[in-house]
């Protein structure tokens, strides 16, 4: 019932979205959107600050890189002489505004890679709702900059996950309904969860973070499951140094289903 009704608030929503965005990109015609406005007039900057820091400092994980010094760039603080984020965001590519660089970093962060890092940094958007990517692009910017994410920057309905094959009317746990489309098809949770922006698999993906190919042959399917849901609970030998950097966010984020499905997957990988 909750997902029929988030459904159909979503479509409304994400229709007023797609109004007011083809409404800026034509300068020539006019914003006939009343809705979009009101809209925009319902989440104050404040409140999506707010949210943001939450976003920030907990389900977003942000903080098990962020701030610590070496593994990340400063964001609250000043990094380099350059500023806190919100002073510096408008400044790292040419061409790019403050807002269009922060969702950059979250989208698709090794577009651009602050120099001095490993692009270790997980494609946020994946596992973050558009409404808490938007929030923490908001928290950033109130870091020594202006705030000016607004309501009509959050499209409520996520774009079809071409990877997912399951119909979105599978639905999903609590918290993780729109998570992969509901699919439980493995390699679809493991794309839509960004497993492989760390981990090896079949051959696929990064290597900053053990190879999962025979994970099958070193762990059984509760101990698998364990690190999932608890990253903290166990370390990789030789991989001590980046203990804390496999999000925490997966075990919310998926069904129960899904999370099932996702260990024997991995547990038959001997
Ligand atoms: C696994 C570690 C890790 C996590 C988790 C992480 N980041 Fe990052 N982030 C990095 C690294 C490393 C860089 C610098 C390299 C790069 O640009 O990709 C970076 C860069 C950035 C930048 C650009 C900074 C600049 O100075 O231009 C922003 C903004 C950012 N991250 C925001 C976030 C937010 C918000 C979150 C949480 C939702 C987050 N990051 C989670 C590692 C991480
Ligand atoms: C931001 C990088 C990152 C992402 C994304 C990530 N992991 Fe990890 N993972 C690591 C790192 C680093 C380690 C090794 C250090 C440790 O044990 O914490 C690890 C360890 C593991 C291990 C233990 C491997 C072994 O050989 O003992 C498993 C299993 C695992 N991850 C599964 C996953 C799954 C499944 C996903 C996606 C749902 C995932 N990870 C996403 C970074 C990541």
């Amino acid at each position: 019932m909750w997902a029929t009704n988030a459904k159909i608030v979503g479509i409304v929503l994400g229709t007023l979205a797609l109004y007011t965005l083809i409404a800026n990109k034509i300068p020539q015609v006019q914003s006939e959107v009343p809705q979009a406005l009101t809209l925009g007039a319902n989440v104050t900057p404040e409140q999506l600050v707010a949210a943001g820091e939450k976003v920030y400092t907990g389900i977003g994980g942000c903080t098990t890189c962020h701030g610590l010094g070496e593994r990340a760039p400063n964001l609250l603080t000043d990094e380099k002489g350059q500023g806190t984020i919100g002073a510096r965001c408008g400044k790292r590519e040419p061409g790019k505004t403050c807002k269009q660089y922060l969702y950059e970093s979250l989208d698709n962060p090794t577009a651009y890679v602050v120099s001095g890092y490993q692009p270790i940094m997980p494609v946020m958007t994946k596992q973050l709702s558009p409404a808490q990517v938007w929030s923490v692009i908001a928290f950033l910017e109130s870091q020594g900059g202006t705030v000016d994410v607004t309501a009509s920057d959050i499209p409520t309905t996520s774009p079809a996950s071409p990877t997912s094959p399951t119909s979105p009317g599978g639905g999903g746990g609590a918290g993780g309904a729109a998570f992969a489309g509901g699919s439980t098809d493995p390699k679809a949770i493991i794309q839509a969860a960004g497993c492989l922006a760390c981990h090896k698999l079949d051959g696929q993906g990064q290597v900053i973070a053990p190879d999962l190919t025979h994970v099958g042959s070193r762990r059984d399917a509760e101990s698998i499951r364990r690190k999932i849901l608890d990253p903290a609970s166990s370390v990789t030998k030789g991989y001590e140094k980046l203990a804390g950097i496999m999000p925490k966010s997966f075990g919310t984020m998926m069904s129960a289903a899904q999370l099932e499905a996702l260990v024997q997957y991995l547990a038959a990988h001997k």
